[in-house]
C-alpha cells in the first residue's frame, strides 16, 4: 500500500495515520490482507475503504441495505426495519455523536456505502466501549467487515482514546465471531441473552473484548 493512497482515503484521520504508518514498517493492512487472503479477492481494494461519520447523505443507502432481514436478524436493528428507519436514526444520532456518547461511520468503498460500523454506550471514562457493525448482504465475504474493523480499531484506540472494546455477538453468528477473531478480539464469556430486549433469553451471546494494549501489541506498535 502506498502511504499516499492511505492518506487520501482516511479523511480527518489522515495526518496522524500517515505519520504513524511512516513510523511503523508493519502496518495493519498488511496483516488484514494476509488474514483475508485478499489476493484471491480481486473485487476488493482495501486501500480505498474509508470510514465517514454518518450524515443524512448516507440515509438512502442505509435504508436500502438495513431493510434486509439478514441484517436485522443478528443485530439490534429493529425488525422489520421501519420505512423511515435510517432518517430517524441519523436524526437522533447527530446529538449523540456531538455529545461523544456514540460514533457511527459509513463504510465506503469508492462512492459506495457497503456497511456501517460504530461505537455505542461510550462511558465518560472511555473504559469499555461497545463496537458494532454490519455489511450489506451484496458485499458479504469480501473482507469488508475485517478491513473496516481495522480502521475502526485505529479510530477507537488512536483517535478516540478508548481503553477497551466490547463486541457482544449471538453465538449463531459465526461470520461475526470470525471477523472479531481476525481483528484480535478474545472471547471472554458465553451467556444467555439478558442484554437485548429484541431476542429471547434462550438466545446465547458471546462477549468479545480487545484492549488497547492488546491491539498495540498485535500491531507491534510502541506507546506514545
Ligand atoms: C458479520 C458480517 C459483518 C461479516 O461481514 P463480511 O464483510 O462478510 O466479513 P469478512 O468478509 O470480513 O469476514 C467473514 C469471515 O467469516 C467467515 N464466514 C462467513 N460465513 C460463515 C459461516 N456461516 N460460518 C463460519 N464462518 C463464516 C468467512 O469465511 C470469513 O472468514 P475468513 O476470512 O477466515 O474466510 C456480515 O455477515 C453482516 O453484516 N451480518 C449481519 C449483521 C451482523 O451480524 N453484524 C454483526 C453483529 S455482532
Amino acid at each position: 500500500m502506498k502511504v499516499g493512497d492511505f492518506a487520501s482515503v482516511l479523511g480527518p484521520f489522515k495526518a496522524t495515520a500517515e505519520a504513524r504508518y511512516r513510523r511503523h514498517s508493519q502496518d495493519v493492512f498488511s496483516q488484514l490482507r494476509h488474514a483475508c487472503d485478499i489476493f484471491e479477492l480481486p473485487s476488493i481494494a482495501m486501500d480505498t475503504i474509508r470510514l465517514e461519520p454518518i450524515t443524512i447523505k448516507h440515509a438512502e443507502a442505509i435504508q436500502r441495505l438495513a431493510s434486509d432481514p439478514l441484517i436485522t436478524d443478528t443485530t439490534n436493528i429493529p425488525s422489520p426495519y421501519p420505512h423511515d428507519g435510517a432518517a430517524v436514526w441519523i436524526g437522533q444520532l447527530t446529538d449523540r455523536m456531538q455529545a461523544g456518547e456514540e460514533y457511527a461511520y459509513a463504510i465506503i468503498e469508492g462512492e459506495t456505502l457497503v456497511g456501517v460500523c460504530g461505537f455505542v454506550h461510550v462511558p465518560e471514562n472511555k473504559e469499555l466501549v461497545e463496537y458494532g457493525y454490519w455489511i450489506g448482504t451484496p458485499y458479504w465475504n469480501r473482507c469488508y467487515a475485517t478491513a473496516a474493523g481495522g480502521l475502526a480499531l485505529e479510530m477507537a484506540f488512536d483517535q478516540l482514546g478508548f481503553k477497551s472494546l466490547l463486541a457482544p455477538v449471538l453465538t449463531r453468528n459465526a461470520a461475526s465471531a470470525r471477523v472479531l477473531e481476525k481483528l484480535g478480539f478474545r472471547r471472554t464469556r458465553i451467556y444467555n441473552n439478558t442484554r437485548y430486549l429484541k431476542w429471547e433469553k434462550t438466545e446465547m451471546l458471546a462477549d468479545y473484548e480487545l484492549t488497547r494494549a492488546e491491539w498495540m501489541k498485535s500491531n507491534t506498535r510502541s506507546e506514545g
